[in-house]
């Protein structure tokens, strides 16, 4: 079972990010997203202040069978991380910039959704001061292609 519930707003606790930046206004038919993660999990709500902080509205479902909700969408070991979110039947896995989820939803990419594999210390929900790793922003389709769709080396 799953509990749902909706922020309205979250205190912004990493001014200091790279992640603040603005991004592109998002249109409303767009901004509606639902995250599925574990209760375990903290650096999930830090990405949900971050989708927050963008524009996003976010439904934010606790779930104790995360494993089955990846299963459900498609999403793989190798591309897996904290949390799953689904917005306009697109799948987002993992702590993505929400800049790269409207440059998706903007160009209506034919996919089945992005994901940053693991939790890398510096994307956004995993600031660590200075320390940003590299990382890839994965565009992955229901047939199981795999594309580089944003390659983060300095930020
Ligand atoms: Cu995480
Ligand atoms: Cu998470």
């Amino acid at each position: 079972m799953w509990a749902a519930l909706i922020i309205h707003s979250v205190s912004v606790s990493y001014a200091q990010s790279v992640w603040d930046a603005k991004t592109e206004n998002l249109s409303k038919d767009n901004a509606d997203i639902v995250v599925y993660r574990s209760p375990a999990c903290g650096c999930c709500g830090k990405w949900l202040a971050h989708l927050n902080a963008h524009g996003f509205n976010v439904t934010d479902n606790v779930v104790d069978d995360v494993q089955g909700i990846k299963e459900q969408y498609g999403v793989t070991s190798s591309l897996s991380s904290c949390h799953t979110a689904i917005i306009n039947g697109y799948v987002v896995e993992g702590h993505v910039p929400a800049g790269d989820i409207k440059a998706m939803l903007k160009s209506k990419d034919n996919i089945r959704g992005l994901a940053v594999p693991g939790m890398v210390a510096g994307t956004p929900g995993m600031e660590m001061g200075d320390r940003r790793s590299p990382f890839k922003v994965i565009a992955f389709d229901a047939g199981g292609q795999l594309k580089v769709y944003k390659n983060y080396i300095k930020y």
